[in-house]
């Protein structure tokens, strides 16, 4: 069997039409985006055209994308200017996000430019929504940061009901859509969203770009210095060949995306059942194991304490199999998943995180669930 990828959460692998599109633009397209000459012009016209493309699949306009080196600036981007730019004095957003935000929101809180308020949360991964309600009666003008999809557990956010929320109470509402931008379709007219972040590495598209969605009439200023780039909002030489990829995949990805979801939601499936079928007491992390309520790439296996917990990444690796975990942090130690440790998991259950894309198979799934049952079957005794 060849080597097998289920951490399709962290990265995926980036499509031949993908990289066909960016070749030639990595080839002869190497003008200045900035420069008024013919070559400069050419590539300019490449970032508008993706732009363009973009903002119309997500039914907003193309004033409204910012092109930026990825989800991590790109979150980065959102809660610095709601800070320096828009007045916030307060971020609400919950213990369960990814570390750019979480992070960020730390940065800023210590710099004492910020409040921070995080959000409970439930043992089944979702974020205690009247606990948002309660603190959004207060005046302070705030963003709330919270992810459409967790890249751990997979739980979903409802966007709509959090956006109408925090319109009620005139709270700027950012969401980290970076797990879900090409997997779910994000429509932002009918969506009430002040920003949102994309990745194009994470739906086969390559590393290093993405893009910053602000809504139109927010003012705000670059986060990054140094140039006019990006209407003065993101200075810096734009990344023509990822801006083309970016477009390459992310076109792709909602053109083909029902036939997509199918066949990824086949396999979560499939894995779910053959994991119950071999493993007893095995059992999943927030709602990943829901068809309908959780990131379909994502299912987050806890499984039953053994005496190989420590080496269940490296076993499986062993055999090539790819995945990413960890269990809940015990007591008195930092090292572990912020987010199982957020929702209650018991640290004596190692945890593994398998991720889905559309090029896993049946095949792959067996073999995977072999190598892991292997180590919950008791040994023959030699005779
Ligand atoms: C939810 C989420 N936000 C942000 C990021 C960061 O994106 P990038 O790798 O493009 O910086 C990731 C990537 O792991 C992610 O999963």
């Amino acid at each position: 069997m060849n080597k097998i990828y289920f951490d399709n959460a962290a990265t995926t692998a980036i499509d031949s039409s993908v990289v066909d599109a960016m070749i030639p633009v990595m080839r002869n397209g190497f003008g200045n985006p900035s420069s008024t000459h013919s070559f400069g012009r050419s590539t300019r016209s490449l970032i508008e055209k993706a732009r363009k493309d973009i903002a119309e699949r997500l039914q907003c306009a193309a004033s409204e994308i910012y092109f930026t080196s990825g989800g991590t600036e790109a979150d980065n981007q959102a809660l610095h200017l709601a800070v320096y730019d828009l007045g916030v004095k307060r971020i609400i957003t919950s213990p369960i996000e990814h570390h750019a935000v979480v992070h960020t929101a730390e940065y800023l809180t210590a710099r004492g430019v910020v409040e921070l308020e995080l959000l409970r949360v439930q043992p089944n991964g979702d974020v205690d929504l009247d606990h948002l309600e309660e603190l959004l009666e207060s005046d302070k003008k705030t963003l709330v940061s919270l992810m459409h999809a967790n890249n751990e557990i997979g739980n979903l956010l409802d966007l709509h009901r959090v956006g109408t929320m925090c319109k009620a109470r005139g709270a700027y509402f950012h969401s980290d859509t970076v797990q879900s931008m090409a997997h779910f379709n994000i429509d932002l007219s009918k969506t009430p969203v002040d920003f949102i972040t994309c990745s194009a590495h994470k739906f086969h598209g390559p590393k290093g770009v993405g893009f910053f969605f602000a809504r139109k009439g927010i003012p705000f200023k670059a986060f990054i210095q140094g140039g006019a780039q990006e209407r003065d909002r993101r200075g810096g030489t734009e990344n023509v060949p990822g801006i083309v990829g970016l477009h390459r995949a992310l076109i792709d990805a909602i053109d083909h995306h029902k036939e997509h979801v199918a066949s990824i939601k086949a396999i979560k499936q499939f894995f779910i059942d053959r994991l119950r079928e071999t493993i007893p007491n095995v059992a999943f992390n927030g709602k990943s194991d829901s068809m309908d309520e959780s990131l379909y790439t994502v299912l987050n296996v806890s499984l039953p304490p053994c005496e190989m917990a420590g080496m269940l990444l490296f076993h499986l690796d062993l055999h090539g199999i790819a995945a990413s975990g960890g269990s809940a942090c015990s007591a008195g130690s930092s090292i572990g998943s912020h987010v199982l440790t957020a929702i209650g998991a018991d640290p004596n259950r190692p945890a593994i995180r398998f991720s889905f894309s559309k090029y896993n198979t049946h095949e792959e799934v067996d073999f995977a669930i072999e190598k892991l049952a292997a180590l919950y079957t008791p040994k023959q005794e030699m005779a």
